[in-house]
């Protein structure tokens, strides 16, 4: 359990803070390793939903406790106590709050993100001070050792022990093997529970926001009206074809969800960093990116210099070899290593060197 909320909570400020980067680090965030989001994310949801089975057992194993009677000995006691439903409240919040948030249900009135993110703080602290408290009790758990456990397999504890050891690992394995493969693509065969499948979707891509959803359909059918506009030193813009007829790169890349299913794929269209030195930016420029939505969280997204300059970030109008679909963000859309799903902007309108 303690491994699970420490990789969650170290994957999980990844997450954060390549999504929401501080002043000083926007430039510096890493395209490399291209497929480092891909693991961070799969490995946060994985651990996440192994320590459901594990809070389960956990709070099975100690709810007898809730009744000790006097219910509270000493001012020490009181506080120990508090700090203990802080810290069942939070594991119980984090673990069914991220999950419902793969499904994409929001049963409640504030926003996953923030929330989420101000427990996983409230949790981890709740947990180091849990520890303290019974660091005592653990260190002369460890010292009594092989002592211990042959008192406590004498008493006929051990079998139990066992029995539910072996049963919480068959538990924590199912919901691994039937779930992982969302994300780890070779087990995509067991992939049973999880919310998505990486092949189902439209070109074997799955896809979080559709362009129906997005309110982009009529501005999609429209593209014989649509140009990309670059606006910089030396603004221009570009018609689909235009676009078309520069030189165009392949690359291999993944598309990472925060939701935690991904999957690689092979996206053609043009670097840019190209569209970027054509527009005049100086070395080192950001990029803005619009999208044809009108409204939404991720309308616009900022791109720092060293995704916007990389030699594998596009503006992809291919996926597959195929013409994107509506769907993936037709006519154009950016595809950046190392990137969550939600910055990988879809029906692109607008980019802007900053
Ligand atoms: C020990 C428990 C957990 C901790 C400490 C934790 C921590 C975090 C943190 C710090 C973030 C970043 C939030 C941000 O971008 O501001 C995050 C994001 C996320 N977590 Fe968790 N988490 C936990 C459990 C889970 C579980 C069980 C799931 C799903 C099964 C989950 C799913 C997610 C998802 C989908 C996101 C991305 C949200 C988004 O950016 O849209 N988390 N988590």
């Amino acid at each position: 359990m303690g491994v699970a909320v420490a990789v969650c909570f170290a994957t999980g400020l990844v997450s954060h803070y390549l999504q929401h980067p501080p002043g000083w680090a926007v430039d510096i965030a890493p395209s490399r390793p291209v497929w480092g989001y891909r693991f961070s994310q799969g490995l946060h949801v994985a651990s996440g939903i192994a320590a459901i089975p594990l809070l389960l057992v956990k709070l099975w194993a100690v709810y007898p406790r809730l009744f000790v009677w006097p219910p509270v000995r000493s001012v020490r006691h009181a506080l120990e106590r508090a700090s203990v439903a802080v810290l069942v409240g939070a594991a119980t919040f984090q673990l069914f709050s991220g999950l419902l948030n793969t499904v994409q249900w929001y049963p409640w009135p504030f926003s996953f993100v923030p929330v989420h993110f101000a427990v996983a703080w409230l949790l981890v602290g709740a947990l180091v001070l849990h520890l303290a408290v019974k660091w005592p009790d653990i260190r002369a758990h460890w010292r009594r050792g092989a002592e211990a456990t042959a008192a406590l397999s004498a008493e006929g504890a051990g079998p139990d022990r066992r029995s539910l050891l072996l049963g919480l690992a068959a538990a924590v394995g199912a919901v691994t093997v039937t779930t992982v493969g969302q994300s780890f693509t070779p087990l995509k065969s067991l992939d049973l529970l999880a919310p998505r499948h990486p092949d189902h979707g439209p070109q074997d891509l799955p896809v979080n926001r559709t362009a129906a959803a997005a309110g982009v359909l009529p501005a999609v059918r429209a593209v014989a009206d649509w140009r990309l506009e670059v606006a910089g030193p030396r603004p221009f813009r570009l018609s689909l074809d235009e676009l078309r007829a520069l030189p165009q790169t392949e690359v291999e890349l993944p598309i990472a969800c925060v939701e935690g299913w991904s999957k690689n794929a092979r996206w053609t269209g043009v670097r840019i960093k190209d569209l970027l030195e054509r527009a005049g930016a100086p070395p080192g420029a950001r990029l803005r990116v619009e999208s044809l939505e009108v409204r939404g969280t991720y309308r616009v997204m900022e791109m720092g210099s060293e995704y916007a300059h990389d030699p594998l970030t596009l503006l992809a109008l291919a996926l597959n070899g195929q013409v994107l679909s509506a769907d993936h963000g037709y006519p154009a859309r950016i595809i950046a290593p190392n990137r969550p799903g939600v910055l990988q902007t879809k029906w692109v309108a607008r980019l802007e060197v900053r």
